[in-house]
């Protein structure tokens, strides 16, 4: 009987200690199955990825999403020098390998370009960059025309010219053969398939004229290099240094950028959790946390401004692709497992806007899954169609369940379908 009255007492005991652990407050660390928090949802940390909120057209960022509440952030990496890279790194290989690149012989270096995106920055930049570093770019009042152009195989397109490269004292013609957003019927962008039938088009009209091959990004460029590009020898480059990209410099493919991702992945998740924990938000950033994490300058900049974080890109080329193999291993000085009891389990609702592309499924997930154990959240993965922002946002039926949201846009003009919800 004194068993039975002690284990009642017991159990007792433990009803109330559940109920207290349940009533609340941001300090419940023992939850791992949603929000434990009162916290309104419209307060609640916010980070944007992969696509920075901003104008489709003019590229203008978008400030008030950019600034939805004080906890709100946007982590990607620095379009600009990572496309002025991409470019160098084209023009590098051309220069080294001028005997031969010429593969007609027409004294005219041809290149076709695979576009991902027109509305998206990083598309926007990267055609940029190429086309400049070529010296094929046309700019009005200061901007260079990022438009797809078609086939241009006789130099009439308006929206690029002829370029020319000084190399070891003689002058070569650089032509944009052709571009094309690859975009298929269903409205997805960044498309494989469709850079991959392009090539096909591409090369049965005019083949022999195509040097090298460009693309936004490795998801296309490795389509077009399985289709067309191995076979022929013709260099392709992408963007993203994929996994299966970077191997394939070993069977000539030409080069690839890394943007970080191992960097931009923790940063996804590392904002989230600061704010979160009600600590600095520079803290395991640019500030070493208790576990050693920290990252240096050499990696990231911070933008007060805009309110985002920018990873830096690196060349991946022949010379130092061994680097680069997996790409989905954590970034090194932030790999440290944080304290359960000072960063105590979380939950954040995460989208990936297409859960078919390359670069965010093969790379940018994988990382993000290794992340979310080092940074004690409980994280729930939305895979979208890469076409409908509907198909995502019904899936945020109920933000009251989660402490924090991680956002990847279908359209960077549409943030509001998704602050709309929290400010419910
Ligand atoms: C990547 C692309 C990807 C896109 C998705 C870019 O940063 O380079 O490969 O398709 O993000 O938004």
């Amino acid at each position: 009987m004194k068993r039975k009255i002690a284990l009642l007492a017991m159990a007792a005991m433990m009803v109330a200690s559940l109920t207290a652990c349940g009533s609340g407050g941001t300090s419940d660390g023992g939850s791992s199955s949603g929000s434990s928090s009162d916290v309104a949802n419209a307060d609640k940390p916010l980070v944007w990825f992969n696509r920075q909120p901003s104008n489709s057209s003019t590229g203008e960022l978008d400030m008030t999403a950019l600034n939805f509440n004080d906890d709100t952030y946007y982590v990607g990496f620095d379009a600009n020098q990572g496309a002025e890279l991409q470019g160098t790194m084209i023009r590098d290989y051309i220069e080294a390998n001028i005997d031969t690149i010429d593969r007609n012989g027409d004294g005219v270096i041809g290149y076709v370009l695979a576009i991902g995106d027109i509305g998206h920055n990083d598309s926007i930049a990267r055609t940029r960059g190429v086309r400049s570093a070529l010296g094929t770019a046309v700019e009005t009042d200061g901007t260079v025309n990022s438009d797809p152009i078609g086939t241009n195989t006789d130099g009439s397109a308006t929206a690029v010219q002829d370029g020319t490269l000084e190399i070891n004292g003689t002058t070569y013609t650089v032509r944009e053969l052709a571009s094309q957003e690859m975009k298929n019927s269903a409205g997805a962008t960044w498309d494989a398939a469709t850079a991959g039938n392009a090539i096909g088009t591409w090369s049965s009209s005019f083949g022999d004229q195509i040097d090298i091959v460009a693309s936004n990004n490795d998801g296309m460029g490795m389509s077009m290099f399985n289709a067309w590009s191995k076979d022929e020898g013709v260099p392709t480059f992408g963007y993203d240094a994929n996994a299966d990209a970077v191997a394939a410099i070993a069977e000539g493919y030409g080069g690839t950028i890394s943007q970080h991702a191992d960097v931009q992945a923790y940063l996804t998740l590392r904002v989230l959790r600061n704010a979160l924990d009600g600590v600095d938000i520079d803290t395991g950033i640019g500030t070493e946390d208790e576990a050693g994490n920290v990252l240096s300058d050499d990696v990231y900049v911070y933008n007060a401004d805009e309110r985002s974080y920018y990873a830096l890109n690196v060349a991946v080329t022949a010379e130092n692709y061994t680097d680069f193999t997996d790409s989905t291993k954590t970034y090194e000085p932030v790999s440290n497992q944080l304290d359960e009891s000072t960063s105590p389990k979380k939950s954040v609702w995460l989208n990936i806007y297409n859960a078919s592309d390359n670069f965010l499924s093969s790379t940018y997930q994988p990382l993000l899954q290794k992340y979310d154990d080092l940074l004690n959240l409980d994280v729930e993965y939305i895979g979208g169609d890469g076409q409908t922002e509907s198909n995502i946002t019904n899936r945020l039926g109920n933000p009251s369940q989660y402490d924090a949201f991680a956002i990847n846009m279908v359209k960077t003009d549409n943030a509001a379908s998704y602050t709309s919800i929290l400010s419910q």
